[in-house]
């Protein structure tokens, strides 16, 4: 059985007092101890400290947006994985499509990246997904090939223990538009059928897909009932405790 797991990515959002707020009235509202679905917050670097400090206590753990693939040196304006985990930061999102498209990232420096987080003890929250052009063009399942062998190239069975996919599909995300949960498991499967030839069914059958692209409260439920979604990586309704707090319900309240 796969535990469910509930994301926030706040992208380049709060200032620090926003972000410590937004920590702390999402501790208040999931409650203390055990929520029996993972939960973490991805705030910007520079805010990580604060905000793990405010989760502190509760099931609420906290992940950065990004990481570099060397240890330390010169590199200016990086962050290695070794710093965010010195910080008590668990998890990374790695190859997040803005980051392809802006930032230019290739799938073999998200590759170099997933491993080097991994190296250094993080869990990596791994991002793929196509565009809207590649989707109509019937090229899904192909962008979703590149994307899985590029970025996880070199990662072995034993290490895809501590990796999570995250299926976004680019035309989804921060749009309003979601994908229907016919589109969203159609892809999760595709996703989840790639893991068992590449690796093996067990590695299959363990990996949490999580879906990605304007997920809020009231599509979640449907989102989150497929039986291949995971969880969910939730961007713009992660920055108010009033639409991500539902979200985290509904993956409590799914039962796989
Ligand atoms: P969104 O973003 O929920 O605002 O669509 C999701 C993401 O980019 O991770």
């Amino acid at each position: 059985m796969r535990r469910m797991f509930v994301a926030g990515n706040w992208k380049m959002n709060t200032t620090r007092q926003a972000g410590i707020d937004l920590a702390k009235g999402l501790v208040a509202a999931v409650g203390p101890g055990e929520l029996g679905v993972d939960v973490a917050v991805c705030p910007p670097f520079l805010y990580l400290d604060a905000v793990k400090a405010s989760v502190a206590g509760s099931a609420v753990t906290v992940g950065a947006q990004n990481c570099y693939f060397e240890k330390s040196g010169a590199f200016t304006g990086e962050v290695a994985p070794g710093m965010l985990v010195d910080i008590g930061c668990n998890w990374v999102i790695l190859g997040h499509s803005e980051r392809r498209a802006i930032l230019g990232e290739t799938d073999a420096v998200i590759a170099k990246k997933t491993a080097a987080a991994l190296a250094a003890g993080l869990k990596v929250i791994l991002c793929v997904g196509e565009q809207l052009s590649e989707r109509q063009a019937n090229q899904t399942e192909a962008v979703l090939d590149t994307q899985m062998a590029g970025s996880l190239a070199g990662i072995s069975a034993d290490q895809m223990g501590t990796v999570v996919i995250a299926y976004e599909p680019v035309w989804a995300i921060g749009t309003g538009v979601t994908a229907s949960n016919e589109q969203a498991q159609a892809a999760h499967a595709y996703l989840r059928g790639w893991l068992a030839s590449h690796y093996n069914p067990q590695v299959a059958q363990a990996t949490r897909i999580l879906y990605g692209g304007s997920v809020k409260g009231s599509n979640a439920q449907g989102l989150l009932g497929q039986a291949d979604v995971d969880g969910a990586l939730v961007g713009g309704a992660s920055l108010k405790v009033e639409d991500f707090a539902p979200i985290i319900q509904a993956a409590r309240e799914t039962r796989k």
